[in-house]
């Protein structure tokens, strides 16, 4: 990755800020609760002032409840601090050498605390892949808060 944001990327983007996030979701990562799928996985938000808030998987003997390490992370950052801030980069990982893109879920629920140009990097099948939110979900579902 270049040292600085490639072309159309924020300045979230650049090496030393996704290494730093990649980082904080390794760590977070080693605290997974995954007694069933044994995939590790760890998240880090990067929110617009600068504070990082990371979550990992916590899985339930259900399967449906377990909670993925994205939705971990997020509700570690807002009921730390409440929801004024948004997300400006999200770095996922695991600790099991395979690709893990954030699930759908995750997409959906991040996608109401994300600016409107976050990156998200994460494993992809031929290394750490960099892109864009708005292109791994596009045409977001919202309605107006009120
Ligand atoms: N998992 C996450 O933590 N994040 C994702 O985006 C996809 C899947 C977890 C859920 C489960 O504990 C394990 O990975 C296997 O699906």
């Amino acid at each position: 990755m270049p040292d600085s944001p490639p072309p159309g990327f924020p300045p979230a983007a650049d090496s030393a800020t996704i290494e730093r996030l990649q980082e904080a979701a390794r760590k977070a990562a080693a605290n997974a609760y995954a007694p069933y799928s044994h995939f590790l996985v760890g998240a880090a938000l990067l929110f617009d002032d600068g504070f990082i808030a990371t979550g990992c998987n916590i899985e339930n003997v259900s399967y449906g409840l377990t909670i993925c390490a994205e939705r971990s992370a997020l509700s570690s950052a807002i009921s730390e601090r409440g929801a004024d801030h948004k997300i400006v980069a999200i770095a996922v990982t695991n600790l099991n050498s395979a690709a893990s893109p954030p699930c759908g879920g995750c997409r959906q629920v991040l996608s109401e605390f994300v600016t409107s140009d976050a990156v998200v990097s994460f494993p992809g099948d031929k290394g750490l892949e960099l892109q864009p939110f708005s292109e791994i979900f596009p045409f977001t579902f919202h309605l107006e808060p009120r």
